[in-house]
């Protein structure tokens, strides 16, 4: 008997499963194992292993048991559709490993699911236009999520009639063109995603009839224009208004001052807006977060802002905005977040801000702002804090490091003085600690190298002395600055081994290179210029520092010959190790440095971790006849070769000729002498090459009218002689100092004719003809125009007296949505 019962349970059992399993529309099933095996081919996968979850994606199972795959009420056979596709990240890609690039063909089984209500298929990297008929399929989307995608194209306008849509992201794509007045239409909106895309032309008015929006995000476009009032104002009537399931569509009259009520956050920073900050704006009592900043808006910051009651994070930071300062403002919000930076604040740091009590996020960097660093700000626990460049001044207090919230601390480029707090390590939570430029001195405290999560230090460019204390090899201090200070004692070494940019520069530190230095195995710039102390030879362990980019040894005290080993370091992309006593040979290995033969990579160890940017750590070098600082945004892209004002002598090694992606190559005042080699033609890049003062003899050679980046040459000094190469850029290296004092050079740049009509010297490169004097002059003139225009251009985008923010807007763009709030990296 109880067998029996037991089979007919079981029986029953199975007639349940069966009935639960077979709900999947066969149609559904298909259309969805179409799209697997799509996917499938374009990713080249062999088998489902990197696909997450589709694993479970086979014909003899129900589709609504799949992985990223949920029908409708399963309880009710007869009805069962499929409603939500997960389809998010369905190949991981490692950072820096190229994406693979699906194309958006792979999507079209999809859209014969028309029962999908929630889609989403973000972050796959799917590249192409977004198809638009296909998306006109799916009338009963609710949510649709393309975010962190490779969407090129406008937004079709099948999407703007999916009238029930909620949810709409498409953020991180390439997507370009006006947005359309037709997004008027999504009536249901509740939030609103465009943010990194190359979105551009105005922001249509017709957001504004979006009244049950909450969230609208067009943050990191090209959007220009002012903010339209009406935004917030809703429109007098709606158009197009759909009430029923498709398609009725009719005209409705609203009343007058309708607005986007319930709007809790606005994200338009990163734009060309213009204009002001409308008045409507107060009229959006919900409003939690007003993100304005880097845009192009001017005008003064008007105070109603502080009475929008349930604002908690407000940014108008890197605009042109002016802040009254004489104003009174009595704050009825409550703020978390506040960032006025480069609002011309001046005077003394607003004391109404004491009355923000839950403040987390303080920016008011870039200002006028003076006096001392008031006592109840230091009380009020902040956790990050930014008052960088500005005119503030006094000592720091020791209340602002008795907390557990401070986080980030950024005071850079004041005048603040006297000694650190001895209790700076009481700060335990503190990841970021930048003093640079002000002028504090005395010794570090010891009590920093308590902080186990700081990870970047920079106190360059104070009056900080002493032995710089010991850090714990196992915290995380990544990048350290202690470059221009009064320093002393042996190099320290005694740093995190995850230390990845050492700057000691311009210090008194003295005595041999430690050769423990070498256990900081992932370090990656190392600069120790200008400590007229470092004694020794040239340290051959640097060379076991494999991911050393940039190693800055100039004006120190080192001796013997350079370590061929040095070629090994296959990361290396800037060697400066000038004024040294150097002698010997230049290794003829260097023309391996496979760093600078390539092009420059675009990976580098900018702390890019961070949500902001960060001035940090600025390396400065000679550049052609000056210095230059290279911000560490754009180290990247340069490859130098620095070995002047040392002994070398001997010949120079043809091989450096390989160096295709050095832009400065500077051998000058050493003792160097044979033939320039006729290599030098394939440095493709070079934009300045300095031989002078050395022995060199025999002719210049002709191959280097092949120099097309040349702006700067200098071989005065030297036994050289013949004539001086006519063609490319040669034409217009004419100053004659830079051939002074050589045997016998003449041509027309120095206006010294060749003795007699003396044949070219080499043979001419192809397509090169000899010209006649005067032509060739009035090419020098335009040449001279051009190159001079270049040398501008060149330092207006890679130098240091810009402020850079193309390079690294584009950088932070590019990372899209990590770029976040700071709160989601702290
Ligand atoms: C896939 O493989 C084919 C041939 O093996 C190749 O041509 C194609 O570039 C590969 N595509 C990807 C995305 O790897
Ligand atoms: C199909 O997937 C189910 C799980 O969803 C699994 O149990 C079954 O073994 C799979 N069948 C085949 C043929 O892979
Ligand atoms: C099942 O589907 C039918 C037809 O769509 C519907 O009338 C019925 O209310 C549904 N029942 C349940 C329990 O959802
Ligand atoms: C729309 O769905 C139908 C089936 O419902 C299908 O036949 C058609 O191909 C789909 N259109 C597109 C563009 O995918
Ligand atoms: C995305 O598409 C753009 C334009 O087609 C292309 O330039 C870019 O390289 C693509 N991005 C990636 C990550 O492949
Ligand atoms: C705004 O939100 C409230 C509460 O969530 C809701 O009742 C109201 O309908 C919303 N207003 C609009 C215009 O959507
Ligand atoms: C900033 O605004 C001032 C007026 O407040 C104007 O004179 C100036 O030209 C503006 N600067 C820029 C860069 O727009
Ligand atoms: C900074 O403040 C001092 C007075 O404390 C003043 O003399 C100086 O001019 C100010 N500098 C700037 C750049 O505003
Ligand atoms: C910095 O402060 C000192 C006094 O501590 C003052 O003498 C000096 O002028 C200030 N420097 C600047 C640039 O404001
Ligand atoms: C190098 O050795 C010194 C002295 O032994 C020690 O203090 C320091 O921590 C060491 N540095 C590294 C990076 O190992
Ligand atoms: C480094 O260079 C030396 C001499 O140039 C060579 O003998 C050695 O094999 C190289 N080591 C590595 C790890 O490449
Ligand atoms: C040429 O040499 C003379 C004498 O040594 C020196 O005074 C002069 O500055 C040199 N000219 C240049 C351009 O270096």
């Amino acid at each position: 008997m109880a067998n029996m019962n037991l089979s007919l349970f079981g029986f029953f059992m199975i007639f349940l499963f069966f009935n639960l399993c077979l709900s999947c529309p066969g149609s559904q099933k298909q259309a969805l194992l179409q799209f697997k095996s799509l996917y499938l081919k374009a990713t080249n996968s062999s088998s489902d292993d990197p696909l997450f979850g589709l694993y479970t994606w086979n014909s003899s199972s129900d589709c609504c048991q799949w992985e990223r795959v949920i029908c409708s009420s399963q309880s009710n056979s007869s009805d069962v559709n499929v409603i939500a596709l997960y389809l998010d990240t369905l190949v991981l890609t490692p950072m820096y490993f190229e994406p693979i690039l699906v194309t958006s063909r792979v999507l079209t089984p999809l859209f014969r699911v028309t029962s999908l209500m929630i889609l989403d298929i973000s972050s796959n990297y799917i590249q192409g236009a977004i198809p638009g008929h296909g998306f006109a399929n799916l009338t009963r989307l609710v949510d649709l999520d393309m975010k962190q995608n490779n969407f090129t194209g406008s937004i079709p306008p099948q999407v703007f009639r999916l009238r029930r849509l909620r949810f709409l992201d498409m953020s991180s794509n390439e997507l370009t063109g006006g947005l359309s007045q037709e997004v008027s239409s999504l009536q249901n909106l509740r939030v609103l995603i465009l943010e990194g895309n190359r979105f551009g032309g105005s922001i249509p008015e017709g957001i504004g009839n979006l009244r049950k929006l909450q969230r609208l995000s067009l943050r990191g476009n090209s959007f220009v224009g002012g903010i339209p009032s009406s935004v917030f104002q809703s429109l007098k009537e709606l158009q197009d208004l759909d009430l029923r399931e498709n398609s009725l569509s009719m005209v409705i009259p609203v009343e007058i001052g309708d607005h986007l009520t319930n709007l809790t956050t606005l994200f338009l920073s990163d734009n060309k807006l213009t204009g002001g900050i409308p008045s409507s704006l107060q009229k959006l009592d919900k409003l939690e977060t007003i993100r304005l900043e880097n845009n192009l808006l001017s005008g003064e910051i008007p105070s109603w802002l502080f009475d929008i009651k349930t604002l908690k994070n407000l940014f108008l930071g890197g605009n042109n905005l002016t802040w009254n300062n004489n104003a009174k403002i009595v704050p009825k919000c409550m703020l978390s977040q506040l960032s006025m930076k480069s609002c011309r604040l001046s005077g003394k740091i607003p004391g109404w801000i004491s009355t923000q009590k839950s403040l987390i996020f303080l920016d008011l960097s870039e200002n006028q702002l003076e006096g001392p660093f008031p006592e109840w700000l230091a009380e009020m626990d902040i956790a990050n804090i930014f008052l960088s460049d500005n005119n503030l001044s006094g000592s720091l207090s020791p209340r602002l490091f008795r907390t557990l919230s401070l986080s980030v601390l950024s005071l850079s480029r004041n005048n603040f003085s006297g000694e650190l707090p001895e209790n700076v390590g009481d700060a335990l939570k503190l990841m970021i600690l930048m003093l640079a430029g002000n002028n504090f001195s005395g010794e570090i405290p010891k009590s920093i190298t308590k902080i186990y999560r700081l990870l970047l230090l920079d106190l360059a460019r104070n009056r900080f002395s002493g032995k710089p204390p010991s850090f714990d090899p196992d915290f995380l201090l990544a990048f350290i600055d202690l470059s221009y200070n009064e320093f002393s004692g042996k190099v320290p070494v005694s740093f995190s081994l995850d230390a990845r940019i050492l700057a000691l520069g311009s210090n008194n530190f003295s005595g041999n290179l430690p050769r423990n230095l070498t256990n900081l195995s992932k370090l990656e710039q190392l600069d120790l210029h200008d400590n007229n102390g470092i004694t020794g030879e040239f340290p051959r362990f640097l060379s076991q520092i494999s991911t050393l980019q940039v190693l800055n040894l100039r004006n120190n005290s080192l001796q013997g010959s350079i370590p061929d080993e040095i070629a090994n370091l296959t990361n290396l992309r800037i060697l400066d190790a000038s004024s040294n006593n150097l002698s010997g040979n230049i290794p003829a290995r260097f023309g391996n440095l496979a760093g600078m033969i390539g092009t420059p990579r675009t990976f580098s160890s900018t702390p890019d971790l961070f949500t902001f940017s960060i001035e940090f750590n600025d390396l400065i070098v000679n550049w052609k006849k000056s210095k230059l600082g290279l911000s560490s945004y754009n180290l990247e892209i340069y490859s130098l070769l620095d070995l002047s004002k040392n002994r070398l002598s001997g010949q120079i090694p043809a091989s450096l000729g390989s160096l295709k992606g050095v832009k400065l190559l500077n051998i000058s005042y050493n003792n160097l002498s044979g033939n320039i080699p006729a290599s030098f033609g394939n440095l493709e890049n070079l934009e300045s090459l300095d031989l002078s003062h050395n022995q060199l003899s025999g002719l210049i050679p002709q191959t280097l009218v092949k120099l097309q980046q040349l702006t700067t040459f200098d071989v005065s000094n030297n036994k050289l002689e013949g004539k001086i190469p006519v063609g490319g850029q040669m034409d217009t290296m004419d100053d004659p100092n830079y051939y002074a004092n050589n045997t016998g050079l003449c041509g027309m740049q120095i206006k010294l004719p060749c003795p007699g009509a003396s044949p070219p010297p080499a043979k001419p490169q192809e397509g090169e003809k000899e010209e006649p004097y005067w032509i060739s002059w009035q090419g020098a003139v335009i040449g001279y125009i051009i190159s001079f225009l270049l040398t501008l251009v060149i330092l207006r985008f890679f130098g240091y007296y810009e402020a850079l923010p193309p390079l690294s807007q584009q950088r932070r763009r590019r990372r899209g949505n990590r770029r976040n709030s700071l709160r989601s990296v702290f």
